[in-house]
């Protein structure tokens, strides 16, 4: 085979055609349906217990955010829809010189939460009381706005003893260890955490999105089966399986994953798995020959190094890096631009197939009202391209009907969200 036609192959493989698009969301749509009435469905269509906050809500109030890659405590103040960052604290949860992992199965839900906890306790000041909102972004089925239990873990984090217990009395728990006194009251996630601050910003808002190291998406369900009311609802769309063109590359991700067979779109689109996909593209057109052909020092580089997100980043916007970086030649870096690209493609794409899904949920089967997208995450954000690609693939797939679609990026929603919830939890203790 020439050396294009391996490369054509594989961006044959990750291609999303406007026609896959629309069956992707057609399915979308009717797993949301179902997962709302209960029915099997691979999207959990989890309530959050909070719809729009009125936009009256007042105070100081402590987060915290477990993300997955870091956990932040902040202190936030809120009036009049705005807000100030009194202080904050970030962490990681995992060193990168292995001094520590705090993602591991070695850790306890105590040793967890101890660290929280210790991320309040240098933000607190003085005062030692107030309330807290909780960003925990992980799949929680609710009962209330601080009632949650988590249902398994993702993002391939292992802590053990956290799941099946609602994470705001582990976290409670852990700060009256410390002898802290504020009080958790709230408990979202991140999407909608997202989606709060944008209902903050945009009349129209009504999709919150993370593109980060994890995938998911929310959005405000009018007439929730539960209340009857306004409600966000939690997808945990990263989970969503059903017609997705899944690759050779994607399976082995998945059989290699802590939780096989879970949150295939999320493999498939997210920062956490990016830069494995790339990896495994790589080796498979060096061992075809249509990449570092005659340069096993180049592959070594990249077998040790690894590849992260960051790295396809890079890929796609400096050559001149890819080639000092990995010894490579010019064609070689070309052929590592074209894998980013085509990767990052795939990803906005994907996840646009999706939206749409969402949006005709919402308007019941025909988009005929305007949507605000409010979407955060370091692949929304930092990904060359990413906005663009969206844009343009919102206007292939949707004609002119996508102008009714604005996607925003709309940063800090899993702290300042927090700060919201908890605002709204307190006014109805
Ligand atoms: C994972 C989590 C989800 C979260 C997303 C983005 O998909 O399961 O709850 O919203 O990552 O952080």
């Amino acid at each position: 085979m020439a050396f294009n036609e391996h490369l054509n192959n594989f961006i044959k493989e990750f291609e999303i055609s406007s026609i896959k698009a629309i069956e992707i969301a057609n399915n979308f749509k009717v797993a949301m349906e179902d997962g709302l009435i209960g029915k099997a469905s691979s999207l959990k269509m989890l309530p959050s217990f909070i719809g729009k906050p009125s936009g009256d809500e007042e105070g100081v109030f402590y987060t915290v955010d477990m993300g997955g890659t870091n956990v932040r405590g902040a202190k936030f103040q809120i009036r009049n829809r705005e807000f100030k960052n009194l202080d904050e604290v970030k962490s990681r949860l995992k060193d990168p010189d292995g001094k520590f992992n705090f993602t591991s199965k070695e850790t306890t839900g105590e040793i967890l939460f101890d660290f929280f906890a210790n991320c309040v306790y240098q933000i607190m000041g003085e005062d030692n009381k107030g309330y807290l909102g909780h960003t925990f972004s992980f799949p929680s089925s609710q009962t209330g706005i601080n009632e949650a239990k988590l249902i398994h873990w993702t993002k391939e984090i292992q802590v053990s003893g956290v799941e099946g217990r609602n994470p705001n009395t582990l976290l409670h728990e852990a700060l009256k260890r410390k002898g802290i006194n504020i009080e958790p009251v709230a408990i979202i996630n991140d999407t909608v955490g997202t989606l709060l601050v944008a209902e903050y910003m945009y009349e129209d808002a009504d999709i919150g999105v993370i593109m980060g190291t994890g995938h998911n998406a929310c959005y405000l369900e009018r007439k929730h089966p539960l209340t009857g009311k306004d409600m966000i609802v939690n997808m945990e769309s990263g989970n969503f399986n059903v017609g997705l063109p899944i690759t050779k590359y994607d399976r082995a991700i998945d059989e290699k994953s802590v939780i096989p067979g879970e949150q295939m779109l999320e493999k498939m689109v997210s920062g956490y798995y990016l830069g494995e996909v790339a990896s495994l593209v790589v080796e498979d057109l060096y061992a075809q020959g249509a990449l570092f052909k005659g340069n096993e020092k180049a592959i070594n580089i990249i077998r040790k190094k690894g590849l992260e997100a960051q790295n396809v980043g890079s890929f796609i916007t400096d050559i001149e890096k890819t080639i000092n970086e990995y010894e490579c030649s010019m064609e070689d870096a070309e052929v590592l631009r074209t894998i980013g690209e085509t990767l990052v493609n795939r990803t906005a794409r994907l996840i646009v197939s999706t939206l749409i899904g969402i949006m005709l949920h919402i308007d019941e089967g025909e988009i005929k009202n305007p949507h605000v997208v409010a979407i955060d995450g370091t692949i929304y954000e930092k990904m060359p391209k990413v906005p663009a690609l969206m844009e343009a693939a919102l206007t292939e797939f949707l004609k002119e009907k996508a102008e009714l679609v604005s996607l925003k990026l709309v940063k800090d929603g899993s702290g300042l969200g927090a700060a919201i919830a908890a605002a709204v939890a307190v006014k109805s203790l």
